[in-house]
């Protein structure tokens, strides 16, 4: 390296730290600023930390009332299982006809049988019958809407 080049890596070295240490509070305080979440806004203001503070509970309360209940079997059905067994389409067993879902009981191996297919799928009935985030519980709940069982 000749001499030029070293004072030169020299010079923008030393501006370099010296920039750095004027700059570098600042930029720790921007970054900090940028990273701070949205609601922070919020915490400076009583009034609005607690108003988030109440929706956040809100929020976990009817979560967990979710999911300590479940959706009802009926709910189930209207929003996944009905179009469907609602009508009978591609000769899905109908909602209400007693006569085709106890065969399916018989045949299927109980409602562990059932289950398992609503879970599975089986012919043109879709996997989970397309209720993805559907629990057991929820599907059994369907099924025993649908079947009477
Ligand atoms: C896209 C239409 C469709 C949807 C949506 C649907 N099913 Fe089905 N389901 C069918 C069809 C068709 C069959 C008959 C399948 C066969 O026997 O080949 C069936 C059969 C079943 C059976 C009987 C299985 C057996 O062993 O005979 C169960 C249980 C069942 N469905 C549960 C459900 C549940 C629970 C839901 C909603 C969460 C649902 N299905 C949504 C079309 C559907």
């Amino acid at each position: 390296m000749n001499l030029i080049k070293k004072i030169l890596v020299a010079q923008a070295t030393a501006l370099f730290v010296l920039a750095g240490t004027a700059a570098h509070a600042a930029v720790d305080e921007e970054v900090a600023a940028r990273l701070k979440p949205v609601g922070d806004v919020c915490i400076e203001g009583q009034e609005c930390a607690a108003a988030t503070a109440a929706v956040a509970e809100a929020g976990d309360s009817a979560g967990e009332t979710a999911a300590a209940a479940g959706r009802s079997g009926e709910q189930i059905v209207t929003q996944s299982c009905g179009v469907c067994h609602g009508t009978g389409l591609l000769e899905a067993p109908l909602t209400g006809d007693a006569d085709a879902w106890a065969e399916r009981f018989e045949a299927g191996g109980g409602m562990d049988g059932l289950l398992a297919v609503a879970k599975g799928g089986k012919g043109a009935m879709p996997p989970m019958g397309t209720c993805g985030d559907c629990t057991d519980d929820e599907l059994v709940s369907a099924i025993k809407f649908m079947s009477g069982l």
